[in-house]
């Protein structure tokens, strides 16, 4: 998998160190809160697992799968919710865990389709973010990393599903889009 990239973007430590600022961060915020963290499938599960393992203060997890891409590099634009939380989030704190946002597209759907069930607050935490990709205004509360408007693959997330068990964010090789 490793030829596969053009280059590693943001490597192992340097995501692990990351993940335990924002853990730290949601532990300080969180205390005596019982917040749901929800995570969003499949693209947030590295994320997501190792970002719960570092918090300090007792949480729910919810899971939450959405798709908005097949297996194309670009957004449709259409969210279809594959699987929803079980969770009855009525004046509850909810966290909903990324992977990325691109267009903000799929966390406009999801915030706005949680904020139907009154919670008593949502926030949003992304291991990343294209800001010049932006197509809506949209507030993200914990985050990873900026990157650019490119294509980027590992740590959870992927190219027509592939490279999502790599530790660490890469770029592909022009090539193994074609
Ligand atoms: P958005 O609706 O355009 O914000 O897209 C969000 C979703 O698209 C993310 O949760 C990812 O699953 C996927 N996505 C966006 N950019 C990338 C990327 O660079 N690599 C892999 N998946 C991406
Ligand atoms: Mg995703």
């Amino acid at each position: 998998m490793r030829n596969d990239l053009a280059k590693i973007i943001i490597d192992e430590e340097t995501i692990q160190e990351k993940v335990q600022e924002i853990a730290d961060q949601i532990s300080k915020d969180y205390k005596g809160k019982n917040p749901i963290v929800i995570c969003i499938l499949r693209g947030a599960a590295l994320f997501a697992v190792d970002l719960i393992k570092k918090i300090a203060i007792p949480i729910e997890i919810d899971f939450m799968a959405v798709s908005s891409y097949g297996d194309s590099t670009k957004s449709s634009g259409v969210v279809q919710i594959k699987k929803d939380i079980d969770s009855d989030i009525t004046g509850r704190h909810i966290i909903i865990v990324e992977d990325i946002v691109d267009t903000g597209l799929t966390l406009k759907y999801i915030d706005e389709y949680y904020e139907k069930h009154n919670p008593k607050s949502i926030k949003i935490c992304s291991l990343l973010d294209k800001p010049e990709a932006h197509e809506i205004d949209i507030e993200i509360d914990y985050k990873g990393f900026d990157v650019g408007n490119e294509f980027v693959v590992g740590y959870g997330l992927d190219y027509a599903q592939k490279y999502r068990n790599l530790p660490y964010i890469g770029i592909l090789k022009e090539e193994i889009y074609k």
